[in-house]
Formats: structure tokens, sequence, C-alpha cells
């Protein structure tokens, strides 16, 4: 058993610290802010992540797991201190922001009575394990006390951070000190994964490296997914046949509205300013930066397409957050899609399962006009009356509605389904003009004249959308 204190009850904190006592560990997970450690006491969690709420109880009652905001308490006695306080983009072109990492470095220094390991979880530039090592030596309120620092990025997706925690396919661990790293490995070893240890840099680079190969696999599928689309062939198949290939792997091959979330997004541009800053020309980091912006513009120009003007359209959003079983808002494309349609006018319903709180937050921060969006309490309230629905998050209820019900309900039956879950000849029945993304029904078509409208829907669509008004 080791004595474990975790800087930071965000995500990563908070499921690596409550891992870690749930594999026996004394852990202390400190956070500056008050009402989230007062909530945290009460059991109640500052965010969605199934499972982690029962972890969270049991390690507590079990008496080791435990809340605070006192640096003192949290750093005493401690001999492994994880950082796992945020990284934003900052306001540097695309930069990490490490204001955040270097005030916890300067905390622990104050604190540190003792020798201690500290690691960084938290996805920072390459090179900062030297700007930790450097702010806490120059800080170090006894100067005699002796400190290692070892990086340990963290690989976990939300909505299955805990299983990803306890089965991880590898451990990375970097530092310049070896016997700190073989120490830090030794509390992973229960876990029985691959431990990889590399010098800081490494480490620190493995993670960006990682989320950008991810990243770019997700922008090439959708930009195929566009050539799909023009040429008559289906992404969802392409992905397939690729995916037997085990040099390609069938994983992050999943056309749509491109990726968002906490990490992808930021790490990209950060890496790609490092790469800048380096005096180099990232232009594969562009690229997937760019194709990932436009892949949600063409929820926009799909309904232009088949509804023209958006003025005075409701269009229904299924989903909020960034991606499914998670709340989390940040960097969602439903963000965007919002903003852009009611920008034109329209009106727009909106329900997400577990993401409406942390979406109107969201909204409301990115300045959109929430008197135009309506929050739902189910799928068929948003379906009703609506113009378009859009399917931006691929949540599981939203994969088994009834859509007869949800067709009948509609004031027009356009259905954009921007995670590709449903199939368009079953969509079609139901009487919908479906469009999913990269799903090209058949074979390619005759190149028309640019602004002839029956190239992108048939005309005897277009007529009985007509006639439905
Ligand atoms: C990611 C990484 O997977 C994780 O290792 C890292 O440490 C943190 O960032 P997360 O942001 O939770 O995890 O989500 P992930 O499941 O990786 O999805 C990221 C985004 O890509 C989501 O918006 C998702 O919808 C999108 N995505 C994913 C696709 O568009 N297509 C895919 O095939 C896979």
């Amino acid at each position: 058993m080791s004595n474990i204190c975790v800087l930071g009850t965000g995500y990563v904190g908070l499921v690596t610290g409550t891992c870690f006592a749930d594999m026996g560990n004394n852990v202390t997970c400190v956070d500056i802010i008050e009402e989230k450690i007062a909530k945290l006491k009460q059991g109640i969690l500052p965010i969605y992540e199934p499972g982690l709420e029962e972890m969270v109880e049991r390690n507590v009652h079990a008496g080791r797991l435990h809340f605070t905001t006192s640096y003192e308490e949290g750093l005493d006695n401690a001999e492994f201190i994880f950082i796992a306080v945020p990284t934003p983009t900052g306001a540097n072109q695309g930069a990490a922001d490490m204001r955040y990492v270097e005030t916890a470095a300067r905390m622990i220094a104050q604190e540190l009575d003792h020798y201690a390991i500290v690691i960084n979880k938290s996805t920072v530039p390459v090179g900062s394990g030297d700007v930790v090592s450097r702010v806490i030596r120059n800080n170090l309120k006894r100067p005699e006390v002796n400190f290692a620092v070892v990086s340990n990025p963290e690989f976990l997706r939300e909505g299955e951070a805990l299983s990803d925690f306890q089965h991880p396919d590898r451990v990375v661990l970097g530092s310049s000190d070896p016997e700190a790293a073989q120490s830090v490995a030794r509390l992973y070893l229960p876990l029985r994964a691959p431990i990889l240890v590399t010098d800081i840099y490494t480490a620190e680079m493995i993670k960006y490296a990682s989320n950008a190969f991810l990243a770019t696999k997700i922008s090439f599928i959708n930009e195929i997914a566009q050539i799909c689309e023009r040429l008559g062939a289906d992404v969802k198949e392409v992905a397939e046949g690729m995916g037997h290939d085990k040099r390609i792997g069938r994983a992050f091959l999943d056309a749509g509205l491109g990726y968002g979330g906490s990490c992808f997004p930021k790490d990209v541009r950060a890496l790609a300013h490092m790469a800048d800053e380096a005096g180099l020309h990232p232009q594969m980091l562009h690229a997937v930066m760019d194709i990932n912006h436009d892949q949600r513009r063409l929820v926009i120009n799909k309904l232009t397409n088949i509804l023209g003007t958006l003025r005075g359209c409701v269009i229904g959003v299924l989903g909020l957050a960034f991606k499914a079983n998670t709340d989390d808002m940040r960097e969602s494309a439903s963000i965007d899609i919002i903003r852009w349609v009611t920008a034109q006018g329209a009106t727009v319903r909106v329900y997400d399962p577990v993401a409406t709180e942390t979406g109107r937050v969201a909204l409301e921060r990115e300045g959109i006009n929430l008197d135009m969006v309506e929050f739902c309490q189910t799928s068929y309230d948003v379906a009703t009356g609506a113009d378009a629905l859009v399917i931006s998050t691929a949540w599981n209820e939203f994969k088994s509605l009834n859509m007869l019900q949800v067709r009948a309900a509609m004031r027009r039956p356009v259905l954009i389904d921007g995670r590709n879950i449903y199939e368009a000849t079953e969509m079609n029945r139901y009487g919908f003009i479906y469009r999913g993304i990269g799903r090209g029904t058949g074979p390619a078509p005759t190149i028309l004249p640019p602004g002839d409208t029956t190239s992108i829907l048939g005309e005897a669509q277009l007529l009985s959308l007509e006639e439905s008004k």
C-alpha cells in the first residue's frame, strides 16, 4: 500500500485517484475549488463517468479515499504526488496553458517536507518535466528536501475511463531518474500491463503523438467519407473493409462530425504549435484540424441543400455531449451546429440523456442565444414540429428510437445522421429523407452542372418535400 496524493479532481485526477484507492492504496485528492471538494465529500461527483460514483463511495467508505482543499493535508506523508490539473489551450496560438501545472508545482514546493516522487499526468508540452522540476526546486520552502519528477501520460477515454485505467494497453513512464520511474512502475504492476520506461521528453511526446495519430485516423476517414459520398461508395463498409487489415485496424475509423472533447482538439493544436515554434511545418496536423472543422459544416450544407433557407425552420438536435457516455461539452460538434443554425434564423429543439445542464452552460458561454434553443425531455419532444433532425452524438438510446413515431411528429421528414447510426434504406422506408456522412448510395452520379439540386436530392424527394410544406 502506498500513500498517494492527486492534485486536481477533473476526469483524470478523480479517475486516477479512485482507481489507485481501489487497488488498496491510501489516496488523498486535492482540489482548490471548495465547492467541488464539499460535494465530493457528500458523494456528489463533478462529472458523469459510468461506474465512478460507486467506486468513489466504496473507497471513501473503506477509508482509502479522501478529499481536501488543503495541500498540506494532501501532501502529508505522500510518497507519490500526481499532478492532474488542466492544460487547456492558452491564448498563444494553440499552445497549452501551463498556468495550473506551474501553480501546482509551486504549491508542492511550499508544502513538501519529505522525499516524494512528483508525477505529471497532465498533458504538457514536451520539456515541461524540466519546468516542473525547476519550479519546485526554485520555490522549495525546505531546500534540503529531495524529490524526483516522472512523466506518466494518461490515455483515458471519457465514458470508458475506469476500464481504460484498469486494463491499459500500456503504461508510459518518463524520467531522468530510473529509480523513481521503477517506484512508479511498481504502483502499476498489479494491472499487468506493458510498462515502457523512457526519458521524460519521449514520454511527453508519446502522449501527443498518440492523440494526434488517432485524430489523423478520424480526419482521414472523414476525408474518405467525402470522396465516398461523391463517388457513390459507403464509408462504413469502406472502414469495415480497411479495418480487417491488421496493419490498419478498425478503431477510430468512424466517419461523422469529427473529433471533439477535452483532448484531441487541444493536443493536436498544441503539437502543431510546438512544431511551428521549432521552425517546422506540420502540414499533416494542420490538414487534420482543417478537415475536422469542415466536417461540422457538412451538416449545415446538407440542411440547406434540402430545406433551402433555414430561417424560420425548427431544427431538432439529438445529443449535446461531444460523444456518448459523457456529459462533457468541451469542443462538442453540437455547439457549432447550434451556433450556425441559430445564426441563420432557425430555432433549435435539443435533447441529451445526460448533458442538458452542461450543455446549457456551454451554449450560453459560447454566446448562443438561448431564446432560440428549447431543451426537451425526450427525443420525441425534439422531433415534434421539427423540419429536420440532426443526430450529433451517438448515444445508444438514439439507435433504437421508434422512427415511425419520430417521423409522424415531424413537420418535414429530414434526418441528418451525423454519426452514421442508421441505414439509408431503412430510413427511406420510414419516409425520411436521410443523409448520413459518406454514405453514397449506388454508382457515381454523372456530374451535373453546379446548382442542379437534383444531384443531391432526387426530384421525387424534392417534390414530396414541396408538397409537405
Ligand atoms: C481521447 C483519447 O482516446 C484518450 O486516449 C486521451 O487520453 C483523451 O482523449 P476522449 O476524448 O475521451 O479520449 O474520446 P475518444 O473516445 O477518443 O473520442 C474523441 C473524439 O473523436 C470524439 O468526439 C469522438 O466522437 C470522435 N471519434 C472517435 C470519431 O469521430 N470517430 C472515431 O472513429 C472515434
